[in-house]
């Protein structure tokens, strides 16, 4: 029988690689919800709807939330689904450290989880998925019957996104990425709508010192049980 799993945790975790790996596994269905606001973010970013200070420009972006489409498309070679906005692949642009700056104040506007929630749902609604994000297990699916919530220290996830980076091609200084790192993990504990938390009944994992083999095997598991 299928079933639902959230996968929540800080930010540059190995939330994704988890996640991504076990839906293989499982033949389920796998959704980046961070792809979401990420992809949210690029749109308001190209739009203007940003004021200098890093707020959002909430009003502009209200009257244009029906102009943003965000879909997934999986890719021939790709082992995981690539990020589409309005129709044009995104996954690298929503990726960068500009994005990643912006990403938790867009994040922390009501009605814009309001929208990504709801889509998520509808995602999900069959079973049989991996989500993985902040508020998986807590807001949307908090009936799911498998959550993790995952941590590591803030070091070695500011050393994993630099890593991650370097092998896309992409710019990256670690200094920059740990200091994004920490603001992310503050903002998105302490906003108003759905903080980042650990649900009640999720198993937690340090996976600080964990290879990616270990945490797969771990994750495997847990789902046997
Ligand atoms: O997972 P990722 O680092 O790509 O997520 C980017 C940002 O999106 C997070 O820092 C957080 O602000 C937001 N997010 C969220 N809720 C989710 C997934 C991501 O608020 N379910």
């Amino acid at each position: 029988k299928k079933i639902t799993i959230a996968i929540d945790g800080f930010s540059s975790c190995g939330k994704s690689t988890m996640a991504k790996d076990l839906a293989k596994k499982l033949g389920y269905v796998y959704v980046d919800t961070g792809a979401m606001y990420r992809a949210v973010t690029l749109y308001a970013m190209r739009n203007g709807l940003f004021n200098a200070d890093g707020s959002v420009k909430t009003a502009d972006l209200e009257r244009q939330m029906n102009k943003i489409n965000i879909t997934f498309k999986l890719n021939k070679t790709a082992e995981r689904p690539d990020t589409y906005l309005n129709n044009e692949l995104v996954e690298n642009d929503i990726r960068t450290l500009e994005v990643s700056n912006h990403v938790s104040q867009i994040a922390a506007v009501p009605f814009i989880r309001e929208a990504m929630v709801a889509q998520q749902q509808r995602m999900g609604k069959d079973k049989g998925v991996v989500m993985d994000g902040r508020d998986i297990g807590t807001t949307v699916f908090p009936e799911a019957e498998l959550k993790v919530f995952v941590t590591a220290s803030a070091e070695v996830r500011a050393q994993r996104r630099y890593d991650e980076l370097k092998e896309k091609g992409m710019p990256a200084d670690f200094n920059d990425i740990l200091k994004n790192v920490q603001e992310r993990d503050y903002i998105d504990s302490h906003r108003e709508v759905s903080p980042l938390r650990k649900a009640p009944d999720a198993i937690e994992l340090d996976n600080s010192h964990m290879t990616i083999t270990e945490q797969s095997a771990w994750l495997m598991e847990l789902v046997k049980q």
